[in-house]
This record gives structure tokens, C-alpha cells and sequence, in this order.
């Protein structure tokens, strides 16, 4: 069965065709983000417009790369939700506009859902026997940073999110406070490599009993930091120190690495997990991938980075799963922002 997946919910216009839920045929990404770097974050407009113009020459090269015509698919899936209303309107206007004209099944993809079931594009990869479920799911982004126990296909339960900023978040705005470009978590990921690691830890955010996180103490500690250090607000007449913000940056990534595989982990210890699930654009974390790999007591399953951060073949994998449920679409099916997971 393949399907074409449509991603237009935040910054990037992706189209993909994937075999079977697993296979990948063809997968394009067209990113925005210089387009929104100079506003230091996402314009929606700009996000929306964006998407009018390319989702037609990406769904194009989709199906080109793929060698395949419409006619061909089994199936046009989108995201329907959660992101930025306009931007999932280009994807679900278009995507609807492609399955009904070619008479087409249609299904709308969870985002977050999407995250999950980027884990089973990976060559020889099935966390469904290996390690098998019930699977603990951390899903961090620019926009949500949700435990999800998953104990089936289709069977999720959010057992903590964020209380404040998501993963994501925190990352760009720190490296706004250092100077650092958009989107912040590579580049902190970036200049934080050269460290020494010589400055002292930055505080643990944690909410108390419950399996929630919080990170908006975490950035106020960070901006702190680089006040006290002399380069927040920046400097009018000297540039940053470069070995400075690394290591502003290090203790900031570390901070939040931590708070995240400690709360992932208490989850796994109360929920008796075969395994760890990372998922959504911070797993493309060095740091946290290597963290989560070497604490963690049961397998981590992590994409290859480039499928942790927004594309279309999550969605086209996702679909698959949701069709072989059985489970219900419809042409009614709308935008919703604020969808969540489990
Ligand atoms: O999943 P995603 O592509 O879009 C959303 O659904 O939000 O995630 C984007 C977020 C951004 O905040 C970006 O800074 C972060 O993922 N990100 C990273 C890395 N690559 C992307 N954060 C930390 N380290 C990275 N290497
Ligand atoms: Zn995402």
C-alpha cells in the first residue's frame, strides 16, 4: 500500500510516498526557515503563503522521485492538527482537493502521531517486535514536549507535557539570548561541541509529583547566567566571546538533556515500558540521544535526525497505521490547532 503524506503544519512543506507504513519511496522537504530566521521565529503568515506557493511543486517531486502518478497511490494523507491554523489549511485544502479528484482514500494524521511513527521508517526497524509495547514515547518539539504511553497502535495515553515552554522553545530562546541564530537547537548543539564544560550547572527544572515538565525557570536561570557573565543584553560596542557562549550554551543543553531523560525515565520505572520512543525535532539532539541511550534501562528508539525533525514521511507512515485500524476519515475533517495525543 503507499501512501503520499502531506506536512504543512508549522515551517516546512513536505510531501513523501511511503510503502506499507515502512518503506520509504520518495521524501521531500522544502524548509522555510530562512524565509523566518531575520523575525528571530515563525511568521504565521509568512509560514501560510509559503505553503500556497511550494506544497504543489513539492507534492510534484514526491511523486517524481517516487516515479509514480496520483492514479497509482492507495491513499492522501495530511496533518489536520496540531500547528498553525493556516499553515495545516494549505495541507488539508490541497490534500483534499488530490484524493477527491482522483477518488482517493483520505486521512488525516495527528501530528504528534506522526512524531511516533517516524520510528518505523528506519531499515529493518519495528519497535512494534522489537522492543514491543508498551512503549514510553517522549515527543519534543518546538511546540510540545508530551510523555505518551503507547500500549498498541492507536492507543496513546499522555501521562506529562510541558507546564509552560516546550523543549524546542527553550532551545531558540536561548540562543536568542546568546546571539545565536534560528532555530536555536543546532545551533546551541553546534557551538556547544567546542566547550570545555567549565561553567557551573545551571538549575533542574522539575515539577513536583507528577510526570509533567517545566522549562520556563531554566531560560530565566540561563538569561540570568549570561547577564551576570556580561554578554545579556549584548554588548553595543564588543562582540560575544565565542568560548563564552559555548559554554553558556553546554551548561543550558545539559540542563535540559537531564531534566528530560530524568522525567522520561520516572515515567518508564512507574509504567514498566519495554522500550523508549524519541521523537519530534529536539531528538535530533546529539546529547539527548546519547544520554537517553547510555541511562536508560530498556531499548531507545530514535530516528535518524533528519526524521525527527518535520517531514512527510512520519505522516504517510502514520496513515498506514490509521488505515489498517480501521479506523474512520472523513471529508469533513477539519483544521484543529490544539489537537493532541492520547
Ligand atoms: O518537530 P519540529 O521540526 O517542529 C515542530 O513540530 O515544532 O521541531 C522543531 C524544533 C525547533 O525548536 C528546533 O530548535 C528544535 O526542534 N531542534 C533541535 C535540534 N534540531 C531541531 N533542538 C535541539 N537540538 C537539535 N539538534
Ligand atoms: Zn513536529
Amino acid at each position: 500500500m503507499k501512501i503520499l503524506g502531506i506536512e504543512t503544519s508549522c515551517d516546512e512543506t513536505a510531501a513523501a510516498v511511503i510503502e506499507d507504513g515502512r518503506h520509504i519511496v520518495s521524501n521531500v522537504v522544502a524548509t522555510q526557515v530562512e524565509m523566518h530566521a531575520r523575525y528571530g521565529g515563525i511568521v504565521p503568515e509568512i509560514a501560510s503563503r509559503q505553503h500556497m506557493r511550494t506544497l504543489i511543486p513539492v507534492v510534484e517531486s514526491a511523486l517524481e522521485d517516487a516515479g509514480m502518478e496520483l492514479p497509482q497511490l492507495d491513499g492522501v494523507a495530511v496533518t489536520h492538527g496540531p500547528g498553525l491554523a493556516g499553515a495545516l489549511l494549505v495541507g488539508v485544502n490541497t490534500a483534499k482537493g488530490l484524493a477527491l479528484s482522483h477518488d482517493l482514500p483520505f486521512i488525516g494524521v495527528n501530528h504528534l502521531e506522526g512524531h511516533v511513527y517516524a520510528a518505523w521508517l528506519e531499515d529493518g526497524l519495528d519497535p512494534e517486535t522489537r522492543p514491543g509495547f508498551p512503549l514510553m514515547c517522549l515527543i519534543t518539539s518546538g511546540g510540545h514536549t508530551d510523555l505518551i504511553l503507547m500500549e498498541g497502535h492507536g492507543h496513546y495515553t499522555l501521562i506529562g507535557r510541558t507546564r509552560d515552554d516546550a523543549a524546542g522553545e527553550a532551545f531558540d530562546k536561548a540562543a536568542r539570548v546568546l546571539g545565536l541564530g534560528f532555530p536555536g537547537g543546532p545551533e546551541i548543539q553546534r557551538v556547544a561541541e567546542r566547550a570545555a564544560g567549565t561553567e557551573p550547572a545551571l538549575p533542574r527544572p522539575r515539577v513536583r509529583s507528577s510526570l509533567d515538565f517545566s522549562f520556563s525557570g531554566l531560560k530565566t536561570a540561563t538569561m540570568r547566567r549570561a547577564e551576570l557573565k556580561g554578554m545579556y543584553p549584548p554588548p553595543e560596542d564588543a562582540e560575544l566571546d565565542p568560548a563564552d557562549v559555548a559554554e553558556v550554551a553546554l551548561a543550558f543543553q545539559e540542563a535540559i538533556v537531564d531534566s528530560m531523560v530524568r522525567r522520561t525515565l520516572e515515567a518508564v520505572a512507574k509504567h514498566r515500558v519495554n522500550g523508549i520512543l524519541l521523537g519530534g525535532g529536539v531528538a535530533a539532539n546529539s546529547h539527548l540521544r546519547a544520554e537517553m541511550a547510555r541511562r536508560s534501562p530498556v531499548e531507545v528508539i530514535v530516528p535518524r535526525p533528519a526524521l525527527c525533525t518535520d517531514n512527510g514521511a512520519m505522516i504517510g507512515a502514520a496513515a498506514y497505521f490509521t488505515l489498517r485500524n480501521g479506523d474512520a476519515y472523513s471529508w469533513d475533517l477539519d483544521v484543529i490547532p490544539s489537537l493532541r495525543l492520547g
